[in-house]
């Protein structure tokens, strides 16, 4: 058996990140994936800052999702098949399916089954009389639902949190094309995304004041010391997040406060004062702009839901 055949899940996993990491640090403009962001302490992290006052997206779209819940739920019909993807802990699934008539099945998509768990304890808990069968698979990539939303008068993707911004314009696009692919002909998609604001309320949510987005981002050198070997001095990098008007999005960045080497894998990363290591893109958009996303992946728009702010955006789509 070859070595990579050999590997379990968790060295796999550890080699990916090194992979990625000499990738990303042997760019011109060094750069590291933002799904590393997210190990047991970067989930941690970030569930704190989905409450922090800065903070507005994930406590915005709650509130669409409740005030605006019924006539979503009109909208979508009765008998759903429910497939969320990266379904977190099931919490907004359970708000999701509290408003919808008499959904059939609840399908959480995620890579790694331990992450589908808590989703699926927390609606078999809250619904205890509804079907809940998880589904192993890379939700970036086209699955098979394999009957599983058999008896269902909708496929219904579930995409919620913006996390659509944290794709490049290019992958969100081949992303909810793909998605299209999976649910099969028919399908719908409840998607949330996160639009253009006054640019100090968008950085003070990606730099807020209790510093708590700033340890999400440094846990990402943390990890990369505890996992792939490297001796980064984390107290060397600060948190910066920055606005890109062009690309209209924000950047998560870990800049150098002073010049800096740094050794992982039997390489050396050298870094300037001042040179960062861009480790998220967080897209905003204007809501033509969401349309000619879905458009080009081959979705209609039949619904649009934002607060009373304009702040965030629920889309229904159809394909
Ligand atoms: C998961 N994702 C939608 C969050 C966002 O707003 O882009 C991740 C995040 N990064 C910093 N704060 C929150």
């Amino acid at each position: 058996m070859s070595g990579a055949l050999s590997q379990n899940p968790a060295e796999a996993q550890r080699a990916a990140l090194v992979a990625d990491a000499l990738t990303g640090l042997s760019a011109e403009r060094k750069t590291l994936p933002c799904k590393w962001l997210y190990d047991a302490e970067g989930t941690r992290l970030f569930e704190a800052i989905t409450n922090l006052p800065e903070y507005y997206p994930t406590r915005t779209e709650v509130a669409i999702l409740e005030q605006c819940g019924p006539e979503i739920a009109r909208a979508i019909g009765p008998g759903a098949a429910v497939v969320e993807f990266g379904p977190g802990d099931g919490a907004k699934a359970v708000q999701l399916l509290q408003q919808l008539d008499s959904p059939v099945v609840y399908l959480p998509v995620d890579i790694a089954p331990e992450w589908l768990a808590a989703a699926a304890a927390r609606v078999k808990t809250a619904f205890p009389a509804l079907r809940v069968q998880p589904v192993v698979a890379d939700f970036t990539q086209p699955f098979d639902l394999a009957g599983r939303a058999e008896g269902s008068t909708t496929h219904l993707g579930f995409f919620p949190g913006s996390t659509i911004g944290n794709f490049e314009p290019a992958d969100a696009i081949a992303f909810l094309r793909r998605a299209r692919t999976s649910l099969r002909t028919g399908a719908r998609m409840l998607l949330g995304a996160d639009l253009v604001k006054e640019i100090p309320v968008l950085r003070a949510a990606y730099d807020d004041a209790a510093g708590v987005t700033a340890a999400f981002n440094l846990n990402l050198l943390a990890r990369l010391n505890r996992e792939a070997g490297a001796d980064f001095d984390v107290s060397g990098f600060r948190h910066e997040a920055r606005w890109n008007a062009v690309a209209s999005r924000i950047e998560m960045h870990l800049v150098a406060q002073h010049a800096q080497s740094v050794r992982m894998a039997g390489r050396v990363f050298h870094f300037r004062a001042g040179e960062s290591i861009h480790t998220e893109s967080s897209h905003k958009y204007h809501p033509e702009h969401m349309r000619g996303l879905a458009a080009a992946a081959g979705w209609q728009v039949t619904g649009m839901w934002t607060d009373a702010g304009d702040n965030f955006s629920v889309w229904l789509l159809e394909s």
